[in-house]
């Protein structure tokens, strides 16, 4: 078993992003900048809406954090969006998801400018990403895509397995492992909660991506020998163990799985180090404007 080290590889693209982010004060006069609305008291969004906000800082962008009360109008959402679109000092803007139910997340993500679109949920970008032209793309799965190139790990003609069909994860992996690029060019299944025989399917894999929400969702005898394992899980249980207050556990069984794993994430330490990279590339991108 190898691991894919989120801890190891994101330190290391954000030791890169640092020095572009020198290099591009030192050719404007300013740094590049993302600005991250959050709506209400979600304690997850909030931990990582702060983490988004140190990693800008570790990597010398500025950042904002706009945190409205969980009652603001969807008119008024809007309306600051409408604002922060027009303003040349603002590069990547994100709303923070889920948001509260009076607020329509389709209108709010439509209403950010394509060009400010460093989450990748535009159906600009989304349209881009499917047709393999420049374009953001959404933070997790480019963190993935990311995590396979720096090991060096060719997909061409492999299995993958999806598991969960989010906006924000599943859907965009599919399609980039399906693409005509490196790595991709994976044969893909996309499964969700009415496919049929999820364990079956999963069975079949040589690369699984678990993003579905579930602890420990994925089993042992659900995984192939020499299968490579993406967990994007993160699951978060009351613990008196751990300075936060919490734990976090993987939609992998990892103690189980990583045995008969080629190559395996853990959680934490994996994948959610490496979106935080995928958003600070995307950010660094639209300050550059070298998609748009
Ligand atoms: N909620 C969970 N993941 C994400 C993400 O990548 N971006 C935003 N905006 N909200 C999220």
């Amino acid at each position: 078993m190898n691991l894919l080290d989120g801890k190891h590889v994101s330190a290391k693209i954000r030791e890169n992003i640092k020095q572009e982010s020198a290099t591009f004060l030192a050719s404007t006069g300013r740094r590049p900048h993302l600005v991250a609305i959050l709506v209400g008291n979600d304690g997850a969004s909030e931990t990582y809406v702060a983490s988004k906000m140190r990693n800008c800082e570790l990597v010398g962008f500025e950042s904002t954090n706009i945190h409205y009360d969980v009652d603001i109008s969807e008119e008024a959402l809007l309306a600051k969006i409408d604002e922060l679109n027009a303003d040349p000092t603002v590069d990547g803007l994100i709303v923070q998801l889920p948001l509260p139910k009076h607020i329509n997340p389709e209108r709010v993500t439509e209403a950010i400018d394509h060009r400010k679109d460093v989450d990748g949920f535009h159906p600009v970008n989304l349209g881009r990403m499917q047709r393999n032209l420049p374009c953001f793309i959404p933070a997790t799965p480019y963190g993935i895509m990311l995590m396979l190139e720096y090991y060096g790990i060719d997909t061409a003609g492999m299995h993958a397995v999806v598991v969960g069909r989010s906006n924000i994860v599943g859907s965009p992996m599919s399609i980039l492992l399906a693409r005509n690029s490196n790595p991709g060019n994976c044969t893909v299944t996309l499964t969700h909660s009415r496919t049929k025989d999820i364990e079956n399917e999963v069975r079949r894999a040589d690369i699984v991506v678990a993003a579905i929400g579930k602890k420990h969702f994925i089993t042992a005898d659900m995984v192939k020998d020499g299968a490579i394992v993406i967990d994007v899980g993160i699951n978060r249980e009351v613990s008196d163990e751990t300075k936060s207050g919490y734990r976090l556990y993987g939609d992998v069984d990892f103690e189980q799985v990583a045995p008969k794993a080629s190559w395996i994430t853990p959680v934490p330490g994996g994948v959610g180090l490496m979106t935080i990279v995928g958003l600070l590339k995307n950010t660094l991108e639209a300050a550059k404007h070298s998609i748009y």
